[in-house]
């Protein structure tokens, strides 16, 4: 009797990095399709994440990985779960809590003070690389809470990243206590409802209703209609000058006159954005007409 020779699967074994020919290889395809760079210091985050990739898909060494990667296109689940590595997906609800309560308190009442007819009661806010959606749920409560009569407005707040995994999550609004952790009680009873069997919340209709989510990579346009407000955040402090440049134009041109963009505390974009007006640190408004 002939038995089959099953061939080993060898995995680099812990001790073992990335070459730095290997790392520069890497760095540059990841910066290519993201924008996001990796610095020589990531050697070995990046040798441990690869290696995870080396182990789920069978491949024997990091050379042959990068070879395998590269010929794939952006939308394929490897690409996908590769990025899921290297990506940090940090998020919760009600982050940097002073920019919610401007929302709530003074952004939402001036529009509801400038809407008098029906047909100015559109709202459309794109919360731009949303990881699991946080962000997007938290407008969606603060404007079940504080815009009045906002079930007779349009509302479209749209999530993308370019990560499908955290985009999948985003579409099931569920979320645990840590990511629960700054939002109010009453926010808790009125727009989610906790699980029976888990500490998990989910989020109701009244606030998913104005939701939509998909993927989408900050380099590239999004393609959609004028934007009133913007969500732009933790996610370009990852990118050097001439991909921020790229994120900053392709996100401008989609802000309408006289719309928002709320940045991170560090997401660096001011240079950029000198023909905006600078509302807060971290809040510019794009004037009524600009150059670009
Ligand atoms: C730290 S999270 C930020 C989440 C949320 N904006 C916040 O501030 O809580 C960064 C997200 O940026 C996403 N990201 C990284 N590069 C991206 C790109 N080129 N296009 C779109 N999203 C990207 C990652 O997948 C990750 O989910």
């Amino acid at each position: 009797m002939q038995f089959e020779t099953v061939k080993p699967i060898v995995v680099p074994n812990a001790l073992e990095q990335v070459t730095d020919e290997q790392l520069t290889k890497f760095g540059t395809l990841i910066y290519q399709r993201t924008g996001i760079r990796i610095s020589p210091q990531k050697k070995t985050l990046l040798s441990n994440r690869l290696r995870r990739r080396l182990r789920d898909t069978g491949i024997k060494d990091f050379g042959e990985y990068y070879e395998y990667l590269r010929r794939l296109p952006n939308n394929d689940p490897e690409w996908d779960a590769f990025l899921q590595e290297i990506t940090t997906h940090e998020t919760y609800l009600f982050r940097d809590e002073k920019q919610w309560e401007w929302f709530s308190r003074e952004y939402l009442p001036s529009l509801a003070a400038e809407a008098r007819t029906p047909q100015q009661r559109t709202l459309r806010i794109w919360s731009a690389a949303c990881s699991t959606g946080d962000e997007a749920v938290t407008a969606a409560c603060c404007i079940a809470a504080c815009l009045p009569n906002f079930n007779q407005w349009r509302i479209r707040i749209l999530g993308t990243d370019i990560g499908l995994g955290a985009i999948e999550q985003a579409r099931t609004a569920v979320f645990g206590e840590r990511a629960m952790r700054l939002v109010p009680e009453s926010y808790r009873t009125r727009f989610f409802q906790k699980a029976k069997d888990a500490n998990v919340w989910q989020a109701r209709p009244v606030i998913t209703a104005m939701l939509t989510f998909r993927q989408h990579n900050l380099l590239d346009r999004l393609r959609e209609p004028a934007q009133d407000l913007v969500f732009l955040k933790n996610v370009l402090i990852y990118f050097d000058a001439d991909s921020k440049r790229r994120v900053v134009s392709n996100v401008r041109e989609v802000i309408r006159p006289g719309g928002l963009l709320v940045c991170g505390a560090a997401e660096g974009v001011g240079e950029l954005l000198r023909d905006f007006i600078r509302v807060q640190p971290w809040l510019y408004r794009k004037p009524q007409t600009t150059a670009h």
